[in-house]
């Protein structure tokens, strides 16, 4: 019996930004590789809600996963993340954006200004891989996008636009948000795009837009003290200001 077994090591020690350091993964294998999961980890209710998630492998899925974490300079035992199989409905708040195809875990309780490591290991009967990734919460803080965002015209060809903070951010008197909002028009056939803020107020008015022109906003949402990243632009909304009658 010359069972070949492969073990690869792959040290991928890049920081992309100040997202979380992708430490190494791990491959075991007799065989066909199997995939290492690809792992991505953000908070998105600082200090409360820390998760990870990574694509379900779209052939040969592992025959479970095995998620833990752990202080990276600490003493205490590994804790194991509560891990949510992809399109199950969970009593925890799961990011809004959840797709049915992701395999999510939640970390409850992180200490705040501390490295953590974690190790998403995919086994497969044929042997297993891990996805071992450092991060602090600090630097993996992305907002959910802000909600229920309204555009009405205000006054004489001015607008005024209005927000409102992610609802899944639940310490926004402890950690409030700052706001940017983006508008784009056409111009002749060009894209055009403008930025404002940072705006700890939940509203703007704007002036001097254009009769008869288009505009599409959106907002995003930062931790006040620039925290990790902006949320995603929210969905945009479409307003066309009124011509003015000469
Ligand atoms: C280990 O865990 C205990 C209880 O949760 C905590 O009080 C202690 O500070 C931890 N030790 C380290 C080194 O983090
Ligand atoms: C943000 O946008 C990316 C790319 O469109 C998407 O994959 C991700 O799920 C979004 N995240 C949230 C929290 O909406
Ligand atoms: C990652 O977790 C797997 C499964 O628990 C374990 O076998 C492996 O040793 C861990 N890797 C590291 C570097 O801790
Ligand atoms: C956030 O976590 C703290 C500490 O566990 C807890 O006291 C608080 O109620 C949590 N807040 C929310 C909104 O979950």
């Amino acid at each position: 019996m010359s069972a070949s077994v492969c073990v690869t090591v792959t040290l991928l020690m890049s920081v992309v930004g100040s997202q979380a350091l992708d430490l190494l993964r791990v491959t075991t294998t007799s065989g066909d590789p199997p995939s290492t999961p690809t792992v991505h980890c953000w908070c998105s209710n600082y200090p409360n809600a820390t998760f990870c998630t990574w694509p379900k492998p779209s052939r040969s899925p592992p025959t479970h996963y095995i998620a833990t974490y752990s202080e990276r300079h600490g003493q205490n035992s590994t804790e194991r993340c509560h891990l949510i199989p992809p399109g199950s409905s969970s009593s925890i708040s799961a990011p809004s954006s959840a797709s049915d195809d992701l395999w999510r875990c939640y970390l409850p309780n992180l200490k705040l200004l501390t490295d953590y490591i974690i190790n998403i290991t995919a086994v497969h009967s044929e042997g297993s891989s891990s996805h071992l990734m450092i991060f602090m919460m600090e630097d993996i803080v992305k907002p959910d996008p802000p909600v229920q965002v309204r555009v009405s015209p205000h006054n004489v060809r001015n607008l005024m636009v209005k927000w409102s903070a992610p609802p899944t951010w639940t310490s926004l008197d402890i950690f409030p948000l700052k706001y940017h909002i983006r508008y784009q028009w056409n111009n002749r056939g060009t894209p055009m795009s403008s930025n404002l803020g940072p705006l700890e107020d939940t509203k703007i008015e704007l002036k001097g837009l254009t009769p008869g022109r288009t505009y599409l906003f959106q907002v995003c949402a930062r931790e006040l003290l620039g925290l990790g990243e902006c949320s995603n632009w929210s969905s945009p909304v479409e307003i066309t200001i009124p011509r003015t009658k000469p």
